[in-house]
């Protein structure tokens, strides 16, 4: 955790209610281990899609499709897309995605990407936090001119922001991936980015011109 429970939890009590169905998946989720994004994730995505409307967003990340069912209950005219590559997933995914207009594109991103067109105005990376580096010219190429990349779990519970060598050997290489990343995505020419310590970090990216 990011910031002190005292503070999480207060928000928790100004967020809004999820639709019933979307209450039910979050529950189910969360008991099967699945991870989904956090309540005050789900506030800022509701925030931006309130305030920018976008008409097509990429998801990159589905698990079971919570975020993608959510940010459609927020936009419902919106054409969305959602990646996702590991089977167990997907199952339970077509499923609850059956209907709803989303369009789930079943494939390992680092494929998937390159063969996509855009361009999106929005799009929300919460895949393997190790890839990121590797799906951003993609992403930045998908965007629209204007267009919101949010990219999340950015802080890593925090650990980023201390030495490699302060977290478990096995996470070093996200650690080191992450930080170039950020570095990448805070310096690139023609995005402009803020780091929030919202959830377990998110970047909030857009594309102010195509390089
Ligand atoms: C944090 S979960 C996504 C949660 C989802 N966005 C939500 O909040 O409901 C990350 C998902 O990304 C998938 N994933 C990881 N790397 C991927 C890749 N290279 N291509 C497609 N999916 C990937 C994982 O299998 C996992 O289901």
């Amino acid at each position: 955790m990011i910031v002190n429970e005292l503070i999480t939890g207060y928000l928790a009590s100004l967020a809004h209610d999820l639709p019933a169905e979307l209450e039910e998946l979050k529950e189910r989720a969360r008991k099967a281990h699945v991870p989904i994004i956090r309540d005050d994730m789900l506030e800022l995505i509701r925030f931006l899609l309130l305030k920018e409307k976008p008409k097509t967003i990429l998801e990159i990340g589905t698990a079971v499709g919570f975020s993608a069912l959510y940010m459609k209950s927020v936009v419902p005219d919106a054409r969305i897309t959602t990646i996702e590559k590991v089977g167990m997933r997907l199952k339970e995914a077509r499923k609850n995605l059956e209907g709803s207009g989303i369009e789930l594109v079943e494939g390992d991103a680092e494929k998937v990407l390159p063969v996509l067109s855009g361009a999106y105005d929005m799009i929300f990376l919460d895949a393997a936090k190790g890839q990121y580096g590797r799906f951003l010219p993609d992403c930045k190429r998908l965007l629209a001119p204007g267009g919101l990349l949010l990219t999340d779990n950015v802080l890593l519970e925090g650990s980023i922001a201390g030495s490699r060598f302060g977290v478990e050997r096995r996470d070093r290489t996200i650690h080191e991936r992450m930080r170039e990343f950020l570095r990448e995505l805070t310096h690139a020419e023609g995005l402009v980015t803020v780091i929030l310590p919202v959830g377990d970090g998110a970047a909030l990216t857009y594309k102010s011109h195509d390089v």
